[in-house]
């Protein structure tokens, strides 16, 4: 090894980039070829892994998001929550792999999966109390300004309260749009009745795809005299 890529960091591993990334523990994470039962567990295991970590960013970001609400920062806030968002969407496109999981594969690796569920996921738990926080933040400043939420209609994109707004309500369609993909995933490659089906596990993921964490910024949209939906002219 050159002199001047000699290891300097802290530790055993052969490189600073192996040290400092710590390649050696996160490459050890996914079963070896002696575990595996079936091929594609490695394709699952990447997808779920990486899921995991662009969900730990989008909660750290959400986290710092709701703390520069709280500060009156709005602006830091917005570009933050803007990061959050690109990562669901990421975690999104990912899902695009198992189009090269077939139901056949996946129901041949389901006794290495055990009992577990993605609705176990920690980063999504992680995501989705950060955005319960955000919301509460948001609403708290709103009610310090005396600003009431229905007078939220983005007509002023220098503002950034309204800029804000704009981005909480991005962020709830993309983690919409993660799960309408998902529950597409769920039927090609699970196999699930579609929703609608009785008992079908599809029915309740096609119910979570209207799911909102800010309903009222949605309503605000529609209003822009605040006076109450039907004002909106088409
Ligand atoms: C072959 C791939 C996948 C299949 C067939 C699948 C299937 C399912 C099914 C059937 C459910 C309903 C709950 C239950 O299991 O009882 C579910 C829930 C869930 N899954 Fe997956 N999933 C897949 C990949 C993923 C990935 C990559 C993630 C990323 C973390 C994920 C995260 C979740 C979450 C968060 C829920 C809870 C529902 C929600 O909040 O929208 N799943 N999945």
């Amino acid at each position: 090894m050159k002199r001047e890529h000699a290891p300097v960091l802290p530790g055993t591993a052969a490189t600073d980039y192996a040290r400092y990334m710590r390649t050696d523990e996160l490459l050890s994470l996914q079963r070896s070829s002696a575990e595996m039962i079936h091929r594609d567990e490695l394709l699952f295991q990447v997808v779920h892994q990486s899921a995991e970590l662009w969900l730990k960013l989008a909660a750290a970001d959400l986290t710092e998001a709701t703390a520069r609400v709280d500060a009156g920062d709005l602006a830091t806030a917005e570009t933050l929550l803007v990061r959050a968002t690109l990562a669901v969407r990421l975690v999104t496109d990912d899902l695009e792999m198992f189009r090269h999981l077939s139901p056949v594969d996946f129901q041949a690796m389901q006794p290495a999966l055990g009992n577990g569920s993605g609705a176990e996921s920690p980063g999504w738990h992680r995501v989705q109390a950060a955005s319960r926080q955000l919301g509460r933040a948001f609403a708290d400043h709103l009610a310090a300004q005396g600003i009431p939420a229905a007078a939220l209609c983005p007509t002023d994109p220098a503002d950034p309260v309204h800029r804000l707004a704009e981005a909480m309500v991005d962020w709830d369609e993309q983690v919409s749009l993660w799960r309408f993909r998902h529950y597409q995933v769920a039927l090609r490659v699970g196999g699930h009745a579609p929703a609608g089906t009785p008992g079908s596990k599809a029915t309740l993921l096609g119910k979570l795809i209207g799911h909102r964490f800010f309903p009222d910024l949605w309503q605000a949209r529609l209003r822009p005299t605040g006076d109450g939906p039907g004002t909106a002219q088409p």
